[in-house]
């Protein structure tokens, strides 16, 4: 064990959590990425684990023997000492402890702190105070992250809204005043701003049940390769010229289980992103992979993803040019493969541009009869 771990030349009675920890496991304090501190009936410290060492920046060494107010010098919000206010050895005999409460550190670190009171007999002396101390900062960052994607939605709905209402609005009010022509101009204005209101709500539901794990994936068998080929087909329909896109399959090629919509929507990102980011040829590659699967490459000749980017291209609203939509796109891609026990990779194609990578495995018969 080590110093930090004296916890057992204490009382006889156990704590349980100041102890060694599950026999055989090797499993001790500093396992636990909670600061844990625990006092012996005199007050004194007896066990400081790592984690109570990074959250509190006291060594273990300083710590351990030290009063407990000394080691721990937790303040409330209104700068009250805690130990003081709460006098474990000394209040009601019958408390077990302390509920969770926002405290300070000197410096004022917030912590999140509990204590516990170990008694021998329900009303009987404090035999050990046992103290648990949560840092805040990581839900912090998380609440500053929602608080960020609720102002990035709201910007992002707000810009084609404001567009809709500033058209209807004019519209409605000098009706008469305009040729059927800028009516015409003004409506399909309207129409796309509402399209890519819809989109971006699917977008976001999607990216709700990526993060939530809710992402159902329905297994089939799929054709990558004939589903790469109605892709290209329906870019080509819709005026793109065929030189653009040069698809390679290198057979035989698995078929693999996956849901085909998702995998659509998947192809279908890869290949707008390439034709309206990237430039000149959009090569696809498909070809089986080591252990059973398929992967799908796509390579254009634009100006590819600066270095310093490319980890930031599956982020949430990362958007590397103008010519950008929603930023949301390779997030939700990311998300579909992973979901299908996949992965997506990004690098520099040959001719410059950029290519990425996804490689879908064979899902396991026995996965599949679950
Ligand atoms: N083939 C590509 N070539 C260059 N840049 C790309 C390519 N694909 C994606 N990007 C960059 O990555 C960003 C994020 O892509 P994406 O998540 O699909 O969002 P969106 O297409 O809506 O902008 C794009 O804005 C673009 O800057
Ligand atoms: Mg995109």
């Amino acid at each position: 064990m080590t110093v930090r771990t004296s916890a057992d030349s204490g009382a006889g009675e156990s704590s349980g959590a100041a102890g060694p920890g599950p026999a055989g496991l090797g499993i001790g304090p500093d396992d636990l990425s909670d600061g844990l501190v625990v006092a012996d009936e005199r007050g004194r410290v007896v066990c400081f684990n790592a984690a109570a060492e990074r959250i509190t920046a006291v060594s273990a060494v300083h710590a351990l023997g030290a009063p407990l107010e000394r080691a721990l010098p937790l303040e409330d919000l209104e700068g009250r000492r805690w130990w003081q206010l709460t006098d474990p050895y000394g209040g009601l005999a019958i408390r077990v402890g302390q509920p969770e409460r926002n405290l300070l550190l000197p410096g004022g670190r917030e912590v999140l702190v509990t204590a516990r009171y170990v008694r021998s007999r329900p009303t009987g002396p404090v035999l050990r105070v046992v103290v648990s101390i949560r840092d805040t900062e990581a839900r912090r960052r998380t609440e500053r992250s929602h608080a960020e994607l609720i102002a990035t939605v709201a910007h992002e709905l707000r810009s084609p809204l404001t567009s809709v209402k500033g058209f209807t609005a004019t519209l409605l009010a000098k009706w008469e005043r305009f040729t059927d022509e800028q009516k015409r101009l003004m409506l399909e204005t309207v129409d796309a701003d509402a399209n890519r209101v819809t989109r971006l709500i699917a977008e976001l539901l999607d990216i709700s049940r990526i993060d939530s794990g809710r992402l159902e994936v329905r297994r089939q068998p799929v054709d990558i390769a004939a589903a790469v080929s109605r892709h290209i087909q329906a870019h080509v329909a819709s005026g793109r010229p065929a030189e653009r896109f040069l698809l390679r399959v290198t057979q035989p090629l698995p078929a693999v289980w996956a849901d085909p919509d998702k995998v659509d929507q998947v192809l279908s990102n890869l290949l707008e992103n390439a034709v309206r980011h990237g430039d000149g040829t959009v090569t696809i590659d498909v070809e089986p992979t080591d252990p059973v699967g398929a992967s799908v490459t796509v390579s254009d000749e634009g100006p590819g993803i600066p270095e310093e980017s490319m980890n930031r291209v599956f982020t949430r609203f990362w958007r590397g040019s103008k010519r950008g939509g929603t930023g949301l796109g390779l997030y939700i891609v990311k998300g579909i493969v992973e979901a299908h026990g996949g992965s997506i990779t990004v690098g520099r194609a040959p001719g410059g541009g950029a290519r990425f990578r996804f490689m879908l495995p064979v899902a396991a018969p026995a996965y599949l009869n679950a």
